[in-house]
């Protein structure tokens, strides 16, 4: 249904990034970027961290609500919204909606943190929690809004998401337009599609590089066969947890990203802890996967100039605790260590990443949890 709605989509363009820039100031203020020595010694590379997860929700993802409500018409914001979502879009739109005094509705795969729930019903926003996963709340949103006239928006497909979360990258590119690659972890891919936008205008030998968690490898699968797949969702990281690719961002992906890399979840579990010991930050595991191909590719990135977004901070209680432990494999602060057991699991991870070209079946890899 989405691919044929998406005949009337216009594709964002970098114009578009900069008028979203002029109504974000309004709202908020840039995001730093922080290198850290202690982590760059451990990667062997120079790596700027672009902290997203400072924004007032906690994610990346609130630019592009505030940019969608911001030129929506008084008489669609009175319709009230209604969208799907595993966290970070759900808050960014319910609080976009309460600063443009609109009401939303956001349908929550069942399983998703509480801490999430809490946070969208904190800011205005109504949930209602249902099915087993993205798939089942798409379908739940749709006939919602199909009942009550809400404005349904997708998650992937909405060009005004794509253009506020390119603000971000006019940010990080304007700070830093040397960089030899970005990392950029995906879901439905709007942060990526929106990096190799603003990277084509600012930063065109930058290489935009998207991370997905091979336990949910559905935008992976879509750009590398070019066409939208569904694929099995495991993944324990939240905000990579869709099972299918959105047409849109892949489009956009496909005009301008120079590669597309899986990393497991134990390796983001890695990346988190490695972020909270080397560069005390909280990162939830979306937010961290991005260093995780880092991580897993010691070879691929040594001695480069690299930025890694860290696109959301809003990590569960369970993730928290977990960064308490050091299981086998997990980031011990030792680099001999923390080395070995990363460019094993690349190499691995790199295979694999073959199979799903050739319509493999898809990574049956170890999960963290
Ligand atoms: C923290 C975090 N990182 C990354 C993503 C993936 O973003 P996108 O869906 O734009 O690919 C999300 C999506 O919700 C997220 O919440």
């Amino acid at each position: 249904m989405e691919q044929a709605l998406l005949a009337d989509v216009i594709a964002p363009r970098f114009s578009d990034v900069l008028v979203a820039r002029d109504v974000l100031a309004r709202h908020l203020p840039p995001t730093p970027m922080w290198s850290y020595p202690a982590l760059d010694a451990e990667l062997g590379a120079t790596v700027h961290i672009k902290h997203e997860n400072v924004q007032p929700v906690g994610a990346f993802k609130v630019r592009g609500g505030l940019a969608l409500l911001a030129g929506l018409s008084p008489d669609q914001r009175a319709r009230g919204l209604v969208t799907y979502s595993t966290g970070n879009h759900a808050q960014s739109i319910a609080y976009a909606c309460a600063a443009f005094d609109a009401t939303c509705t956001v349908v929550m795969p069942s399983a998703v943190s509480a801490e999430k729930v809490r946070a969208v019903r904190a800011l205005g926003g109504e949930v209602v929690p249902h099915g087993p996963d993205m798939a089942a709340a798409q379908r739940h949103a749709e006939q919602l809004a199909g009942r009550t006239g809400g404005l349904l928006v997708s998650p992937g497909d909405t060009p005004a998401l794509i253009a506020g979360v390119g603000t971000a990258y006019l940010e990080l590119f304007e700070a830093r337009p040397d960089l030899d690659a970005l990392l950029v972890p995906v879901g439905s891919g709007t942060g990526a599609a929106a990096a190799v936008l603003v990277a084509a205008e600012l930063a065109p030998r930058c290489q935009v590089i998207a991370v997905q968690s091979q336990a949910a490898p559905a935008a992976h699968d879509s750009w590398r066969l070019g066409s939208c797949v569904e694929r099995s969702n495991r993944t324990a990281a939240e905000g990579l947890a869709t099972g299918r690719g959105f047409a849109l961002p892949q489009q956009i992906m496909r005009s301008g990203l120079a590669d597309f890399l899986l990393v497991s979840d134990a390796q983001i579990a890695q990346a988190q802890r490695l972020l909270a010991t080397h560069a005390h930050t909280l990162a939830e595991s979306a937010g961290a996967a991005g260093l995780a191909a880092v991580l897993a590719r010691p070879d691929r990135f040594a001695g480069q100039r690299l930025a890694v977004v860290c696109t959301g901070g809003n990590a569960s209680a369970a993730e928290i605790a977990a960064l308490g432990s050091t299981a086998e494999g997990d980031w011990g602060g030792n680099v001999g260590d923390g080395r070995a057991a990363s460019s094993g699991a690349g190499a691995r991870e790199h295979d694999s990443d073959l199979d799903h070209v050739r319509g493999g079946e898809g990574i049956r890899a170890a999960r963290g949890r």
